[in-house]
């Protein structure tokens, strides 16, 4: 079996749901819940049995020590972060605590771990830590995308604190050998984002009739993935990938803000209508600039394609269609994360 850290969050639980759909083998979701963790995302879950939720904290030792004496993994990938920029401009402090010093604890109940496995358990073991883009800083409009090489330069808090638990990671594999594989992905979306990003914060103000903010000028560019194109490479990392190395994924899909804030107006004006006829642009409200703000992120993704054969399936045509059907077709699930039903879903539905 596998562990997942923070898998109730989007990525996380993208990636669970299509694992058992690509896998039989089980997996044990430890995630915290914080205001992102979001079990009504794993809903269509409750009864199989190859998922085992636990909720706990990367950084609590003992209880990680325990699961994976219990359970005896082949893999830990670890999504848990506190992931939105904003809100690391207003509180760090969190950021610090689980991308840098939860990072840290858990590399070190793994390395205990992984210290006591013998033979192929111990050869064939893997930590995938799931990283970002934006730990290597900002580019200007001409320069070439971010490739593996490319040296660290966060801006933000949070940037800054996956950059930490990166280069903690791979110093475990260096002085420690851990069998460790890193990927840096691009701004993903899709199905169960949490609508303080971008792509759904525009869907649902949009729908509510709400303003649709648009920080600064909107030219800055973000390459967006779609998240189960990001699954699918991790994947393959996991299967595939060099220990000790790092992998850019991206899909090869460069954006300014405004460009993607019109493109969802329109699939919105397309799938369902505004009741007076006008365009959800209408909508558009600029904002004040986030602080620091990058003004662009860009992937080069040859490395995985060339070494390990991955490429994105979905063009940014495809996906954000997906994307906005998805959201659509799912408003109670929007309900329950704006009410803050979806909360209460461990005591509803998880009684043992
Ligand atoms: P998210 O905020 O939606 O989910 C994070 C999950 O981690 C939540 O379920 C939360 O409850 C859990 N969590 C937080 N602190 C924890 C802790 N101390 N212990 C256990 N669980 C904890 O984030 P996401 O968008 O799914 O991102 C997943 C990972 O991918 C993060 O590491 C993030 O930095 C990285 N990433 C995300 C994007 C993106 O576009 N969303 C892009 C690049 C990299
Ligand atoms: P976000 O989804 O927060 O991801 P990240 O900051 O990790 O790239 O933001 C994506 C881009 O959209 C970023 O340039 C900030 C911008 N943005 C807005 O213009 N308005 C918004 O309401 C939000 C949330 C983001």
């Amino acid at each position: 079996m596998i562990f997942v850290t923070g898998g109730a969050g989007f990525i996380g639980a993208n990636f669970v749901l299509d694992w058992l759909v690509e896998n039989d083998e089980s997996v044990v979701n430890i995630d915290k819940l914080t205001y992102a963790g979001n079990l009504e995302s794993l809903a269509s879950l409750e009864s199989d049995k190859r998922h085992i939720f636990v909720q706990g904290d990367i950084g609590d030792a003992s209880l990680m020590a325990e699961l994976l004496e219990k359970h005896h993994p082949r893999a830990v990938i670890n999504f848990a972060a506190e992931s939105h920029v904003d809100r690391s401009i207003h509180g760090p402090e969190a950021f610090v605590q689980t991308n840098v010093v939860g990072t840290f604890h858990l590399l070190e109940t793994i390395r205990a771990y992984w210290n006591k496995l013998e033979g192929d358990n111990k050869a064939d073991f893997r930590l995938l830590h799931v990283s970002t883009d934006e730990a290597y800083g900002s580019l200007a409009k001409d320069d070439p995308a971010f490739t593996e090489m490319h040296r660290y330069e966060p801006n933000s808090p949070y940037s800054a604190s996956k950059a930490a638990s990166d280069h903690l990671v791979r110093s475990y594999h260096h002085t420690y050998g851990l069998p460790v594989l890193t990927t840096n992905c691009s701004n993903n979306y899709g199905p169960y984002h949490f609508p303080e990003k971008l792509i759904p914060l525009i869907i649902v103000n949009a729908l509510a009739g709400k303003p649709l903010p648009v920080y600064g000028d909107g030219q800055q560019i973000r390459d967006w993935l779609y998240v189960k194109d990001h699954c699918s490479a991790i994947r393959r990392v996991l299967s595939a990938g060099t220990t000790g190395e790092t992998y850019n994924v991206g899909g090869w899909n460069e954006k300014p803000n405004l460009e993607i804030v019109y493109t969802v107006c329109s699939l919105l004006d397309e799938l369902r209508p505004r009741a007076d006829k006008q365009n959800y642009a209408e909508q558009i409200s600029f904002v004040t600039d986030r602080l620091g703000h990058d003004r662009r992120y860009a992937i080069d993704a040859r490395k995985i394609e060339h070494e390990l054969g991955w490429k994105p399936a979905e063009t940014f045509v495809t996906g954000i269609r997906k994307t906005v059907q998805w959201y659509l077709d799912n408003q109670q699930w929007v309900v329950n994360v704006q009410s803050g039903a979806y909360r209460d879903w461990l005591e509803t539905n998880y009684q043992d």
